[in-house]
């Protein structure tokens, strides 16, 4: 593996500088992780409320791992000042990638990264962190198709390893290359899937969170179907899973997959998830999903 990591150093655009678009929850852990790994980044958001929260999220992780002893208080504010935070696009014709995670809206990616691409160099790569959507159909209105590649990073992205790199048809070997090799330097694991909807690893959750809602719908108790998949020896349960990932993504992947493959999905009609995201009850960003977080809004429920 490592040598094929190095046969992407050697055959993509090195890494120096990054730029990330959206400080949400994967933006603000994507630029996190970057600078912590030694790559600065600028860290653009259209909303201000959601920079502060991006570098205080970045500060939590910061003041956690020196008192854990891993990083040292120098260390942490040279990390912490790798992140610089900006509305605009001031800088982005320095940068070599741009991690663009933004809303998983079609029409929005297309829009956003359209004219992103007038404001970076020729060269840089542009990778999109879409959970879902083909990065062909993404591409449709970009000049240069051949910078654009996805990078599929995992929530929460400092402790989650994997991250899938997606090849669209128009996407140039360097460019998967380039994010191969930006991957594994920010200490993760890169694999290279096909584009199509999903991917690899939401076309596999898919089938089970549906399977998991019908087993709901039939009068399985959430909290039981969790402790089963725990005890089997999964990290955490799907209801669990949902609450952490946030109902409104789960359910609007859910969509996109289940509309890229009618013939192999069929969706639950008025299911769990559906009547939790009507009732704003989008799991642990809003304080409560399946499970209450009242207490702890970032912790186990139990
Ligand atoms: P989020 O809602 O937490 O953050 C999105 C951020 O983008 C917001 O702060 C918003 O103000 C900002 N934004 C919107 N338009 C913008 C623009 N034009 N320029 C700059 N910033 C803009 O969303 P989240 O959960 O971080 O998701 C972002 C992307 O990552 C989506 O495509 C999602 O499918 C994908 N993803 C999400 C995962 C999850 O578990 N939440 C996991 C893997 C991928």
């Amino acid at each position: 593996v490592k040598k094929l990591h190095k046969r992407h150093a050697r055959e993509g655009r090195p890494v120096a500088r990054a730029a990330v678009l959206g400080a949400g929850t994967m933006g603000g852990g994507i630029a996190f992780t970057s600078a912590l790994r030694g790559v600065p980044v600028r860290m653009k958001d259209i909303a201000q409320a959601a920079l502060e929260q991006g570098l205080a999220e970045a500060d939590k992780q910061l003041a956690r791992q020196v008192r854990n002893g891993r990083l040292k208080p120098e260390k942490a504010q040279a990390v912490r000042a790798a992140i610089t935070v900006q509305r605009d696009e001031a800088g982005f014709d320095e940068v070599d990638c741009v991690i663009e995670a933004i809303v998983e809206n079609l029409d929005v990616k297309r829009r956003v990264l359209a004219a992103l691409e007038g404001s970076v160099g020729p060269g840089t790569v542009i990778a999109s962190n879409t959970s879902s959507l083909r990065i062909d159909d993404i591409a449709q209105p970009l000049a240069r198709p051949e910078n654009f590649v996805g990078m599929h990073f995992f929530n929460p992205v400092p402790v989650m390893p994997l991250v899938e790199v997606i090849r669209g048809s128009r996407t140039s070997p360097q460019a998967v290359s380039t994010a191969v090799a930006y991957a594994a330097a920010m200490g993760k694991v890169p694999i290279v899937v096909q584009d199509g909807p999903g991917f690899l690893v939401n076309r596999i959750l898919t089938p089970y969170v549906n399977a998991f809602v019908q087993l709901v719908a039939d009068g399985a108790d959430f909290e039981q179907v969790d402790r089963a998949m725990e005890a089997f020896g999964w990290p955490m349960g799907p209801a669990y899973l949902q609450d952490v990932v946030g109902m409104d993504v789960g359910a609007h992947v859910f969509d996109v997959i289940a509309a890229g493959y009618p013939a192999r999905i069929r969706p639950v009609e008025r299911n769990a998830i559906r009547t939790l995201v009507a009732a704003g009850r989008f799991g642990q960003k809003t304080g409560g999903g399946f499970y209450d977080y009242e207490a702890d809004p970032a912790g186990k429920p139990r």
